[in-house]
């Protein structure tokens, strides 16, 4: 297994690129299950989860083809020309499902398209239960039967789904996405409130859109989808990730450097921009993106409360906290969407940090100096918040379990390192 070694105390100087968003990416690429016709989605990110999800989807029959092979680098592999033409195998193994949840997104589309669905449960993961029962009750509303065997969503739809009015208890990302798509081919009319308003939700609506489909209130918490026989064939461009570029936000700041971050939507960073701005980073806009550097007066501890978009969102939380373990005085930060996404607390603490946490909250109290440890995460972004604080500390960190930060940041230590990091990963 990799691993990558950091010797900290460079500032980071220059230019990152930033790439499509992978939580934006998976829907789109669930959604080509829609159409008979060919959807091209362009500016893929190159990342383990996305060639997990093409590999479901090539299962499920659907026919993909790239603009060459992403491990070339470079700008190849990009672009996925994706159709399904026939849905003969409805069935999301196990296999492939417990390795990303994000799977559990090819239900709403193959029950509409298909009126059938066979997806294999997501279990537990490692920043909480994470059930689907919200999806399930949304699904049911619209006329699907489901059942649970073995393991296995079981669902049906074999007259079609019909739109309802179904109102969420709580927001939730992938669950607005499986319905919105399933909405797409229902009959009549579906109004989706208190809908996640998150850009990855509105970026795959507006594909859908292209797609054919009729959706009101994109962005906001009502989404009215009138549903159409059939969706057709679009090409489709996946939004920056806002959280690739909130990341190496963080990073200019706790080296205080200063980069350049290219591609950045700073219109989707609000709250984070909000956050680090209060903790004395300054953020300027550029032609196309931001550019961060730390101001003169030295970062200071801000209190964070994560919350659905446009709230902080979760998946800042752990790189924000690397940030306030080296700010001057106290931070709480309370998590509010998982139950159990405080993991890299006791490995921050490893490396110095003096941190405790109390229920949901953290109460994160600012050290001068973080030193290197030998560290592991057990999910992406707590794992990216340990790169963060290995780059600000003394002497060297070690970050094991390197496979969490390939599902999501797409050559991460060439994009450091090109901005003067002392960062390497090699092979145990
Ligand atoms: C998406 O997960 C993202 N994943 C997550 O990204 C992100 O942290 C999360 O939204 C919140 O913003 C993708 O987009 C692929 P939810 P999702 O449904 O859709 C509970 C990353 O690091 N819930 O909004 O699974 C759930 O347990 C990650 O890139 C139910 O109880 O999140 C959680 O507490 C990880 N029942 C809360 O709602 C349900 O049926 C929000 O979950 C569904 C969700």
């Amino acid at each position: 297994m990799d691993r990558i070694l950091i010797r900290g105390g460079k500032a980071l100087k220059g230019n990152i690129q930033i790439g499509g968003a992978k939580n934006a990416a998976l829907p789109l690429m669930a959604a080509s299950l829609l159409t008979g016709e060919t959807l091209s989605l362009s500016n893929l990110p190159h990342l383990a989860d996305i060639s997990t999800m093409a590999k479901l989807l090539a299962e499920l029959g659907v026919d993909i083809s790239m603009d060459g092979d992403a491990s070339n680098g470079g700008n190849d592999g990009r672009v996925f020309a994706m159709t399904a033409g026939n849905l003969d195998n409805t069935t999301a193994p196990y296999d492939l499902v417990r390795k990303m949840r994000a799977s559990v997104l090819v239900l709403g589309p193959m029950l509409a398209r298909a009126g059938r669905a066979r997806v294999s449960l997501p279990g537990g993961c490692a920043i909480g239960t994470r059930p689907v029962d919200l999806h399930l009750q949304a699904l049911q509303q619209l006329g699907a039967d489901i059942e649970l065997s073995e393991g296995y969503i079981e669902a049906r739809a074999p007259t079609g789904l019909t739109g309802a009015k179904v109102t969420f208890p709580m927001v939730t990302v992938g669950g607005t996405e499986n319905l919105l798509m399933a909405a797409s081919l229902a009959k009549g009319e579906t109004v989706l409130a208190n809908a996640a308003r998150e850009p990855e939700v509105a970026d795959l609506a507006h594909c859908l859109v292209a797609m054919g489909a009729e959706i009101d209130g994109i962005g906001t918490g009502t989404l009215t989808i009138q549903g159409k026989d059939a969706l057709h064939g679009a090409e489709y461009a996946v939004v920056p990730d806002r959280i690739e570029t909130g990341t190496y936000a963080v990073a200019a700041a706790i080296t205080g450097g200063d980069l350049t971050i290219s591609g950045a939507r700073a219109d989707l960073s609000e709250a984070v921009n909000k956050v680090l701005t209060s903790a004395g980073v300054d953020i300027a806009p550029t032609n196309d993106g931001i550019r961060v550097t730390r101001a003169d007066g030295g970062l200071r501890g801000v209190d964070i409360m994560t919350e659905p978009y446009p709230g902080f969102p979760t998946d800042m939380q752990a790189q924000v906290m690397a940030l306030m373990a080296v700010a001057d005085g106290a931070s709480m930060m309370t998590e509010t969407i998982f139950e159990n996404r405080f993991m890299h607390v006791p490995e921050l603490c490893r490396m110095g940090a003096d941190i405790n946490v109390h229920g949901a909250s953290a109460i994160v109290r600012g050290v001068k100096k973080l030193s290197g440890a030998q560290v592991m995460a057990t999910d992406l972004r707590a794992s990216v918040s340990l790169v963060l604080a290995g780059l600000a500390a003394e002497g060297e960190t070690v970050i094991n379990r390197v496979y969490h930060l390939d599902r999501g940041y797409e050559r991460l230590v060439d994009k450091l390192s090109a901005c003067g990091a002392d960062i390497r990963r090699e092979s145990e």
